[in-house]
């Protein structure tokens, strides 16, 4: 299947970046059905994609029709089978291998022939998620970036077993989504977050090291390097909680020092300094 013969999307998991992705989705046009584990979860997820849509309306990016076609596109469901006529599903469900697992081997029994199966984890092999299900040339990733809506890169994770055919279906299907995608290996944080997370921590290590503040470490790595984001700043955007998971998965693949969590982290973590989601991480909000 070529990406210009999507029609149908479906969406498995409409939390922080399901969400988004089917947001995404029906902005660009397809037709998309959301899955949660309840009809509440699947209701409060439409409510927060129409709520950012009304948001799109108020600050000129689309017209309030544009804003009601869209959200006409989005139907939810907790019953997989509805998934049966997608052309592609994307799983966010959590971040738990046997969870992921046991989603896409429910989804095979239920998908097309020549449906396309991505997983949207960060942290988790796409290979192992793949080698579960009958048909691994199937199964690629397809790693949105958090606010889904908001962030252009998308990775699209091929493992040794994915055809190119669904590797370059995923990636069609990411450009008509508005995205900017690129390919690569299955490795372990692909491209964005093996580079990314032994850099945070490095930049917090050095808090202690040089004894700087926040602001300051911040205010070092935008005025002196030019970043847009400070570090800090940008751990609290990413959430403590998720960065140290993330940090944790990295090192237990690659076991390199620089990817343990570094101790100032674990203890943010542990007394809920989350960052924004909680109000305060490294800063307040
Ligand atoms: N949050 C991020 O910054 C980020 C960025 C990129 C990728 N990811 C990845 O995306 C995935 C989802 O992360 P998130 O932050 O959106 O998590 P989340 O906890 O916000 O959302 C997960 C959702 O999945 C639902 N769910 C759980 N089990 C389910 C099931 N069996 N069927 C259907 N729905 C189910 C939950 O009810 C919840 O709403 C994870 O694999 C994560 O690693 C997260």
């Amino acid at each position: 299947m070529s990406a210009a013969e999507v029609r149908k999307v479906g969406v498995v998991g409409l939390g922080t970046m399901g969400a988004g992705i089917a947001q995404v989705c029906v902005q660009a046009g397809i037709e998309t059905v959301g899955h949660e584990v309840s009809e509440e979860l699947g209701e409060r997820a439409r409510e927060r994609i129409a709520h950012y849509l009304g948001r799109g309306v108020e600050k000129g990016r689309l017209t309030a029709e544009e804003r009601d076609a869209a959200l006409a596109r989005l139907t939810t469901t907790t019953d997989l089978a509805d998934l049966a006529d997608c052309d592609v599903v994307i799983e966010a469900i959590v971040e738990d291998p046997e969870a992921k697992r046991e989603i896409f081997r429910a989804l095979e029994e239920v998908v097309g022939e020549g449906a396309i199966l991505a997983t949207n984890t960060s942290a988790l092999s796409v290979t192992a998620i793949a080698q579960e299900t009958e048909r691994p040339e199937r199964v690629v990733g397809m790693h949105f970036f958090n606010p889904a809506p908001v962030l252009p890169l998308v990775e699209v994770v091929r493992t040794e077993l994915s055809s190119d055919e669904a590797v370059e279906a995923a990636y069609g299907l990411a450009d008509r989504l508005g995205k900017e995608p690129i390919r690569c290996n299955d490795t372990p944080g692909f491209v964005v977050n093996r580079i990314l997370i032994p850099l945070l921590n490095d930049c917090v290590r050095v808090l202690d090291e040089a004894g700087v503040s926040p602001e300051d470490l911040d205010k070092a790595m935008t005025r002196g390097v030019n970043w847009p984001i400070g570090p800090c700043a940008l751990i609290d955007l990413i959430g403590v909680d998720i960065h140290v998971h993330a940090s944790e998965a990295l090192h237990d693949a690659l076991g390199e020092p620089r990817m343990a969590p570094p101790e100032r982290l674990v203890r943010m973590r542990d007394e809920g300094l989350l960052g924004r989601k909680s109000g305060r991480g490294f800063f307040a909000y």
